[in-house]
């Protein structure tokens, strides 16, 4: 569409009958003046253009209460950490006990008794090689890990990573998504980080063949980066790709560990055996900061090599009882609640159920996803109808038309999601895995109602002006 055309259609819209099309969750900037002023204004700002900044009270499974007495169902799960859902009793008791004991929780001189049962657990569930848990406090700190540990194992300085892959924020993590907006402004990030397509075969072993790569790190299944599935046989081979050029191949489950897809990693969909495996978010069940560097034997004793080496990679807080105690109490739920199972069979139906409900709609391009990691992936609409108001708004931002569906599901159905953050096409739809059959329906019912307004009036994109508007006013 030409400029001017784009412009002409932005004006039009302005000037027509103004609707209040949102109904239900009040907008309540609760934004107090002391996090705007000491801590972050800039999302405070952010939220309230989203007419998102809410008050939330009371968190409980997939409800959220807010202060205007509201109720919210979350289907984001605070990108894939509440798998239990808000607040499990069973951890918040578990947390309790663990304070009342007033035990060595962080002692720093002691053998942590929590720790090796918390990382016997996770290695029994992980199985394969993975022997050794190396504990931390975040994702981001558990990809910091594996890079050291990659290099140390290895003696190679390469890392290979997947495009459009999220693994954290840090400058380790973020030169494993170098090739990303998350990374600018930040160099020089480590040298000898080298991106390949997700799911090409091809072109990963001409890098792994110069056998310069300490290691291939990816996600079994790409989050942020649109929900993406890979083909049937792409890990196996790539972990064969590894062996035989003597690179370490490494899973980031930071969002698909912890039954998220069903099993305790995605990887054991795939009949995988990884050298490492970060885990992190949901292993502590939401309330205590914990992440994890499942390991080979092979690979720990390359890194705590002797004696002077005993605390030669360690953090702080890693070890503390507080994340410890939750993570057994997290762990000692899901398999209570049969969570894996659950997200496996009841993401099944709500894949079944999208796909009828969204049938037909030109935008919506595919549902897929795996236990409870779902996408609906929307694209550009052919019909001159939409086309023009498509255009007129991806050009003025790509992520506003996913921003709008985020925005008419949150105030008019009470529903939090979110699209990926690498992918803004595609929204992202991942519940607690204790979700209720009968959030899914909503849910459901919700999405169809958002996207039959997309394709059927003109109030999706006035509200769309709106924001553009308030955007450039704010
Ligand atoms: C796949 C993946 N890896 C790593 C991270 C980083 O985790 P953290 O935010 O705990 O540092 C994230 C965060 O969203 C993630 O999604």
């Amino acid at each position: 569409m030409l400029a001017a055309e784009r412009w002409r259609y932005l004006k039009a819209l302005k000037g027509s009958p103004q609707t209040n099309g949102y109904s239900k969750v009040g907008s309540k900037a609760t934004g107090s003046n002391s996090y705007s002023g000491h801590v972050n204004p800039q999302w405070v700002r952010l939220l309230d253009l989203l007419q998102m900044n809410v008050s939330y009270t009371r968190c409980v499974g997939t409800e959220l209460y807010t202060s205007e007495g509201n109720c919210i169902l979350d289907f984001l799960s605070g990108y894939c950490v509440h798998n239990l859902g808000h607040n499990h009793p069973k951890i918040i008791a578990a947390l309790h006990d663990e304070l009342d004991n007033c035990g060595p929780a962080m002692l720093q001189s002691h053998v942590a008794d929590l720790a090796g049962e918390l990382g016997e657990k996770l290695c029994n569930l992980a199985g394969g090689s993975l022997k050794k848990a190396y504990f931390c406090s975040s994702g981001s700190e558990g990809i910091e890990t594996v890079i050291k540990f990659a290099r140390a194992h290895t003696g190679r300085s390469g890392l290979l990573y997947c495009s459009g892959a999220f693994h954290g924020l840090t400058c380790g993590a973020l030169s494993l998504m170098a090739d990303s907006s998350w990374a600018q402004g930040f160099g020089p990030l480590l040298p000898d980080s080298v991106p390949v397509p997700f799911n090409d075969l091809n072109e990963l072993e001409k890098k792994l063949a110069t056998r310069k790569f300490a290691a291939f790190i990816a996600e079994p299944i790409q989050s942020e980066n649109g929900i993406r599935v890979p083909s049937a046989n792409y890990l196996q081979e790539a972990q064969s790709l590894c062996r035989r050029y003597g690179s370490l191949f490494v899973l980031d489950e930071v969002q698909t560990g912890m039954y998220r897809t069903g099993k305790f990693l995605a990887a054991q969909h795939y009949g995988l055996d990884p050298d490492m495996v970060v885990l992190a978010k949901a292993l502590s069940g939401g309330l205590v900061p914990c992440g994890a560097v499942l390991m080979t034997d092979a690979i720990y004793r390359s890194v705590y090599s002797s004696l002077s080496r005993a605390i030669i990679h360690t953090s702080t807080y890693s070890e503390n009882g507080l994340a410890m105690r939750a993570g057994l109490a997290a762990l000692q739920a899901c398999q209570e609640e049969d969570a894996g199972q659950r997200a496996e069979t009841m993401g099944a139906q709500l894949r079944q159920t999208l796909r009828e409900a969204l049938a037909g709609y030109e935008m919506v391009s595919e549902v897929r996803g795996a236990g409870m990691l779902n996408g609906i992936e929307f694209q550009a609409p052919k019909k001159l109808k939409l086309k023009v108001p498509f255009t007129a708004f991806h050009t003025v931002h790509a992520g506003m038309f996913g921003q709008m569906v985020v925005m008419r599901l949150f105030r008019e159905h009470s529903i939090l999601t979110q699209m990926c953050g690498n992918n803004f096409m595609v929204l992202k739809v991942a519940p607690p895995l204790i979700v209720k059959e009968q959030h899914l329906e909503r849910f459901a019912e919700a999405i169809r109602d958002v996207v039959e307004g997309i394709h059927s009036s003109t109030a999706f994109w006035r509200d769309a002006l709106r924001l553009a508007q308030r955007a450039i006013n704010i």
